[in-house]
């Protein structure tokens, strides 16, 4: 970005690509920090006298919807926090590349910013090869002259339209959330300091499998947490109730607690509910005295306890997915309790992930008692797992 802005942006056009997919209640946004995460850039491009567009993605959008005019699927309360954090307007279009997104583009001077429709509800943005490469190509027509800067680390991951390929049609650039996240990772994935303890969480194990695999040789040891701990658990022969479980995974989890009988850390108490909601009667009980019936929505305090254990003496520790159904207050004290035992670790930690992350925000803990917070959940994972990812190899390839 840095030399992007030596080499001059007065009155450039830059398009910026951006991860603004936040929560949302509604229409109403729950968890800022990925925008808030965005705003150094914004504001160096905008400071500079950019002329600024920006492509964001919100949620999975059906078959594309035209125009993006779901409204479910609208950035327009992502373009009205932003105009509110940066006290300026924000032109949001309703279209992605047609006739809406190039006359806003037209219209804004040095210092304003446009941004475009969900970029997913054009279905190109996600298409083959070939669809992918004429958005782009469209994608930088609106931005003649232009420079593209890359800022959603929390996409880098995904073969996209408006992630990668208009990086090959546009001088590219990384932005500096992008260069601050890949840089801290980079740490993790080196030599990082030992004891090296990875928590993982979340709800399925088949989609944290290649982090496992891949995890459980280097790290001294791998908590495991959230729904996808059910499976771990089955795996040693526990009853697990109605609690969600992948049996297809049982035989691989096997395989795993067989290899690193020392390296995974299981919970030994979790809180049960006679049905998923927020007013069910709960319990809380030992792994081997799961009721029938009953599931088990969040890790208990002995395990919190127990995981708070080996992060006194931790060194570098990585957290990724929520210990329990957070969002729901009776299931939420097994993250909260694995949040504060991660702040309280002399470690340099990671929090890796829109969920883990958004707890910690949630249950109020000061973000200045984490390493780094990582705007990236699925990037952050496929980083640490070695993988490349297209968003950050095109940057390279570029450069
Ligand atoms: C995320 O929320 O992790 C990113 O915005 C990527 O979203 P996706 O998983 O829908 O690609």
């Amino acid at each position: 970005l840095d030399d992007l802005i030596a080499d001059g942006v007065q009155d450039r056009f830059v398009l910026l690509r951006a991860d603004f997919n936040v929560p949302l209640d509604g229409f109403t946004i729950t968890d800022d920090g990925r925008i808030q995460a965005a705003l150094p850039t914004i504001t160096k491009l905008v400071g500079a006298g950019a002329k600024l567009v920006i492509a964001a993605h919100l949620g999975r959008p059906k078959g594309g919807e035209p125009g993006g005019r779901d409204p479910k699927m609208s950035l327009t309360p992502v373009a009205g926090r932003l105009g509110q954090l940066l006290d300026q307007r924000v032109r949001l279009a309703d279209d992605v590349v047609g006739y809406s997104a190039s006359a806003n583009t037209e219209r804004i001077d040095k210092g304003e910013i446009a941004m475009l429709a969900n970029v997913r509800c054009d279905p190109r943005e996600t298409g083959s090869p070939q669809e992918r490469e004429q958005l782009a190509s469209e994608l930088a027509a609106l931005v003649p002259g232009g420079a593209f800067v890359s800022d959603g680390f929390g996409v880098v991951h995904r073969e996209q339209a408006s992630v990668v390929d208009v990086a090959r049609k546009l001088p590219a650039y990384a932005g500096d959330l992008v260069a601050r996240e890949t840089e801290v990772l980079r740490r993790l994935v080196g030599d990082p300091a030992r004891p090296y303890v990875v928590i993982l969480g979340g709800s399925k194990v088949s989609d944290k499998l290649g982090v496992l695999s891949n995890l459980l040789p280097k790290v001294d040891k791998l908590l495991v947490g959230g729904a996808m701990c059910f499976t771990f658990l089955a795996a040693q022969g526990h009853d697990v109730g109605g609690s969600k479980l992948e049996s297809d995974q049982i035989d691989t989890c096997k395989d795993l607690l067989s290899r690193y009988a020392d390296t995974l850390v299981l919970p030994t108490d979790v809180v049960v509910a006679s049905e998923f909601a927020e007013d069910a009667q709960t319990r809380t009980v030992g792994v081997s005295d799961m009721p029938e019936g009953w599931l088990g929505l969040d890790v208990g305090p002995q395990t919190v306890e127990l995981f708070g254990s080996h992060l006194t003496d931790a060194a570098t520790v990585f957290w990724n997915g929520p210990m329990g159904v957070f969002e729901m207050a009776p299931f939420a004290a097994g993250t909260t309790g694995v949040a504060e035992a991660v702040a309280d670790s002399p470690a340099f930690s990671v929090i890796g992930g829109g969920d883990s992350a958004s707890a910690i925000r949630a249950a109020g803990l000061d973000e200045s008692r984490f390493g780094h917070i990582s705007t990236g959940g699925g990037a952050s994972l496929e980083f640490l797992e070695g993988q490349v990812l297209p968003g950050i190899a095109v940057l390279e390839e570029g450069a």
